[in-house]
């Protein structure tokens, strides 16, 4: 039996998309297993993400060759050890309601003759995916995102590399802070969910950690840099994500408006906090936002072998007819999980369990 598929990345780019999709291709054209199988698989990139099967003609050659990829052994052979998406992404959603183009990408996917369609995302991307898998389309979904905010997994791709860039641009930081006995606050992305600050900030040894999940209050942060100072530390790191905001105050927002799912776009709060400490302690404060940084570069060991073990896992479930599900890391275990559950909430930090609300610190007493 002959099944082609289809593969996209929507949403914010990650390291460990490009490996996921070459290890998804690697396993469904793997000779070896067609007869175990009983199907040859074809394998479509769809390029930049739900717009190429907006914008996509199947019936036109040259559209055909500007939204979607053939992708073979060839193709993607190199593709693991490079960071972003080679297929692309937007942030397009097709269910816009003052535009919805969802059936059409249906009518495509119909059209292109596409039997399954894997999505990598994160949950914005993975709704969408668990939309058109309610009105038909046959989707998996594969977890990314640097947030790791999606539900019923512990990992999604993208994380544990921009986990290594803020790390390794503290270190940097903590060269020139220290020259200079001045204090420097970062800001990391994350959205509403505080795991980069969080695991950046045990990783790197960040002196104060704010994170989504828990308001500060300024003058406590002040407090401790003060106590700090006075203890005879030169320099000190306070690592913000870009969705803690404090006590009282609504979260800082940038001037660029909201994006096609009617998110605001979180940014500018590290400068904030930076000016207030300036104010109040006088002392020396620069102000750094790793912003996309923290997206770039190639993906760690870490990340390639999720990748990998995501793409061969996806493809299984096709295989499976596992349909509106996600592959996911449980307790070590690639498992798949229902879209669904995938959906319900955000995973976000457990405060009680994980986070010094006292010291804005991560407890790292053992329970
Ligand atoms: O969801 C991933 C993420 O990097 C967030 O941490 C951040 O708030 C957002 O995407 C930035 O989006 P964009 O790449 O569209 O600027």
């Amino acid at each position: 039996m002959k099944t082609k598929i289809g593969v996209l990345s929507a949403g914010g780019d990650c390291a460990g998309i490009n490996s996921a999709i070459h290890w998804l291709v690697y396993s469904a054209l793997d000779k070896d297993l067609v007869p175990l199988r009983g199907i040859m698989f074809k394998v479509i990139g769809i390029l930049d993400g739900w717009r190429g099967l907006i914008e996509v003609k199947p019936d036109k050659k040259a559209s055909l060759a500007r939204w979607t990829m053939g992708l073979t052994l060839d193709v993607v052979r190199t593709w693991d050890r490079y960071g972003g998406t080679r297929l692309g992404t937007t942030r397009i959603n097709p269910f816009d309601p003052e535009d919805d183009r969802s059936d059409l990408i249906i009518e495509n996917c119909t059209k292109l003759g596409l039997e399954g369609l894997v999505v990598i995302g994160g949950p914005n991307s993975l709704s969408v995916a668990y939309k058109l898998y309610k009105k038909g389309l046959k989707v998996i979904g594969i977890p990314k995102t640097i947030d790791r905010d999606l539900a019923a997994t512990d990992y999604t791709l993208g994380f544990d590399s921009a986990l290594n860039c803020i790390t390794q641009d503290i270190d940097r930081l903590r060269i020139t802070a220290g020259s200079h006995s001045r204090i420097f606050v970062v800001e990391c992305m994350g959205r509403h969910a505080g795991w980069l600050a969080l695991e950046g900030g045990e990783a790197s040894g960040a002196d104060i950690i704010l994170i989504p999940e828990h308001d500060f209050v300024m003058e406590r942060v002040t407090e401790l840099l003060s106590m700090r100072r006075k203890a005879g530390e030169r320099y000190s790191i306070v690592l913000v994500s870009e969705g803690a905001k404090p006590r009282g105050m609504e979260p800082i927002l940038e001037r660029r408006g909201k994006d096609g799912f009617g998110h605001y776009y979180l940014g500018g709060v590290g400068g904030f906090i930076a000016e207030e400490i300036q104010k109040s302690l006088g002392m020396e404060v620069r102000y750094v936002a790793l912003r996309h940084l923290q997206r770039g570069g190639s993906p760690t060991a870490y990340d390639r072998r999720m990748g990998r073990k995501f793409g061969v896992a996806a493809v299984d479930m096709i295989v499976g007819e596992d349909f509106g599900r996600m592959v996911a890391l449980k307790q070590g275990q690639v498992a798949s999980v229902p879209l669904k559950k995938a959906l319900e909430k955000l995973n976000l930090v457990d405060v009680e369990k994980y986070y010094n609300t006292k010291n804005y610190k991560t407890f790292d007493q053992i329970v």
